[in-house]
């Protein structure tokens, strides 16, 4: 009998935590579907998964309290019978401010959903008892690092830290088979452009029109089959990080 495998990814409900998270069902993946207002997006995923033979359960959580953000592990295991040998960091608040404008409000909302919860995450992921087959971890970070904006000044605080810490997981749960490495996405899926603005930004990029949810889905997929490679971030951006640091026109 094959061993089960079993996977949370965060941010399951819609976009492109829901089309990473549908990509492992594909895989063979028993899934734990995290949402936290996308209830709809999430049992829509569930019942694909489970319509084509697979298995899921859904957990909901807002991570913007990251005390209690490592119970999903737990909750996951115990849903779906095992330890969760795969976990997806993806959910993510995109939320503009500036050093100007930012409140501790806004500074701690950005910072404990983009980097304290997949940290606390990280840590229940490490600490599962079961855990004795090695594991991997994704964190999704943003081609944008490399020329970040401080139009969204928190937003990229929360990338940079949790950057840090892919790496330093990476070196501490190297000795337990558990590997961390990172995604950074480029100009995916629009966000506060019109599908317009989105596609005339994609087209300049080096390698013109065409990086889809499934660019990203591939990556992971790599990335969690690779017990060799750890802390490194696999940027899959069309080249944009190529053109240059601050004032890329992509913006
Ligand atoms: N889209 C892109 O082109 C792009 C480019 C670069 C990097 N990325 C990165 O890729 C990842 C996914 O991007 P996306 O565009 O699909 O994200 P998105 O549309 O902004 O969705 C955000 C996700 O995070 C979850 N989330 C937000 N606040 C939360 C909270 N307080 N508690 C729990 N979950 C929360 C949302 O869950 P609910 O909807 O259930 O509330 C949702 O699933 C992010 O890490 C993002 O930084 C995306």
């Amino acid at each position: 009998m094959t061993e089960k495998k079993i996977a949370l990814v965060t941010g399951s409900g819609k976009r492109l935590g829901k089309a990473i998270a549908r990509g492992l069902a594909d895989e063979g993946y028993a899934m734990g579907l995290h949402y936290n207002s996308s209830a709809d997006g999430a049992q829509e995923l569930l019942q694909d998964i489970q319509a084509e033979g697979g298995e899921a359960t859904l957990v909901q959580k807002d991570l913007s309290d990251p005390e209690h953000a490592g119970d999903l592990i737990a909750e996951t295991a115990e849903a779906l019978g095992g330890p969760v040998q795969v976990l997806v960091n993806s959910a993510s608040a995109f939320d503009a401010d500036t050093l100007d404008s930012l409140t501790l409000e806004t500074w701690q909302f950005l910072m404990n959903v983009n980097a304290a919860a997949p940290v606390f995450l990280m840590q229940a992921f490490a600490r599962q008892e079961g855990l004795t087959g090695g594991g991997a971890i994704v964190n999704i970070l943003d081609t944008q690092l490399k020329s970040a904006s401080p139009e969204r000044f928190s937003y990229f605080c929360g990338k940079f830290a949790l950057d840090g810490a892919t790496r330093l997981a990476a070196f501490e749960l190297g000795p337990k088979g558990i590997t961390v490495n990172a995604v950074a996405p480029g100009l995916v899926l629009p966000s506060d452009q019109t599908q317009e603005e989105f596609e005339s930004r994609q087209e300049m990029t080096p390698i013109g029109p065409g990086l889809g949810p499934q660019d990203i889905v591939a990556a992971v997929r790599y990335l969690v089959s690779a017990p060799q490679v750890t802390g490194h971030t696999l940027v899959v951006d069309s080249g944009q990080r190529l053109m240059g640091f601050g004032n890329s026109p992509i913006g």
